[in-house]
């Protein structure tokens, strides 16, 4: 696996593969593997004949008063895991390489029609730096395909509608969100939990899962739904920000008869924000 960091050597070592016909597939990420991230490049290994990883912990995603500062990076134990899988590439840009104009007068690229609401409404500006970021990086890679988790459920909406929008020449797929034995979602922030909140953390999808039921069963009382799941996560020992069950495709709330729905859910257990989505195909 090569390590490159600079752009003009990326784009040299990807226009030997183009010119030899490979595909070339993209997972951006930002380090601290884990199993959620290799699978998503497993899933790209059977879409393209290369796989270009990206670590970049991008700091115009985080706002004021988050985790940018402390966010995990663990860069030599990333390695290892991504030569078990046998990726192609590690990507490991400085921001300036990301950003050569810098972080204030960079160009930006915001997706509205996804990026209001739900973890929009909570983390002002996070998807614009989303968008921003994966647009560079894609203007870089400029991949065949590209790999997002389904569970970072509204960030690949605004992924799929950025690509869409600007006529982007990638593929975008979902890849299933991995998770502990106990339903937690596997994510880089679940080690800031305690041992106690760590045994609290997997309520977040028993409760996802229990709305889903509820609503695989007929129940069409979303506001009622969604209220008893903030007050079961309350009951557990979370502080959510919001339990919503939307439209899978559109994240418009639903109409009474609309079969395709996804209940997501976002909450603060000590120091970790999680978050968590269940589909519902009705
Ligand atoms: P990061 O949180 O490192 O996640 C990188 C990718 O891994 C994302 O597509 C995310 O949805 C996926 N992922 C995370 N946990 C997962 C799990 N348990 N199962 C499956 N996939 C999982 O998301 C980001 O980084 C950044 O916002 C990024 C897109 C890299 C832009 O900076």
């Amino acid at each position: 696996m090569q390590i490159i960091s600079k752009a003009d050597q990326l784009r040299e070592k990807l226009g030997v593969w183009r010119a030899a016909g490979d595909r070339i597939a993209m997972v951006p990420t930002m380090g601290n593997l884990h199993d959620g991230h290799l699978s998503l490049i497993r899933i790209a290994k059977q879409h393209a004949d290369r796989v270009v990883v990206s670590i970049f912990v991008n700091p115009t995603q985080f706002a004021q008063g988050e985790d940018f500062e402390n966010y995990p990076r663990t860069l030599e134990r990333d390695q290892l895991k991504l030569k078990k899988v046998s990726a192609h590439l590690l990507f490991v840009p400085e921001v300036e390489t990301i950003y050569p104009f810098g972080l204030d007068r960079a160009t930006t690229v915001s997706v509205p029609a996804f990026s209001q609401d739900l973890c929009g409404s909570f983390r002002p500006g996070h998807f614009d730096g989303v968008a921003s970021v994966v647009t560079r990086l894609f203007a870089l890679v400029q991949p065949d395909v590209a790999v997002f988790g389904q569970k970072d459920y509204q960030q690949l909406l605004v992924i799929r509608r950025l690509a869409e929008d600007l006529n982007l020449a990638v593929q975008v797929i979902a890849g299933p969100t991995l998770r502990e034995k106990d339903g937690l979602a596997m994510s880089s922030r679940n080690q800031y939990l305690t041992d106690a909140e760590r045994k609290i953390a997997p309520a977040l999808h028993r409760v996802l899962s229990k709305t889903a039921e509820a609503l695989q069963s007929g129940n069409r009382d979303f506001a009622v739904l969604e209220n008893q799941g903030l007050k079961e996560l309350q009951a557990s020992g979370f502080t959510p920000d919001y339990v919503s069950i939307r439209h899978a495709e559109s994240l418009a709330v639903p109409g009474h008869d609309d079969g395709q729905l996804v209940v997501l859910a976002a909450a603060h257990l000590g120091a970790a924000r999680l978050i968590d989505n269940v589909l519902v195909e009705i």
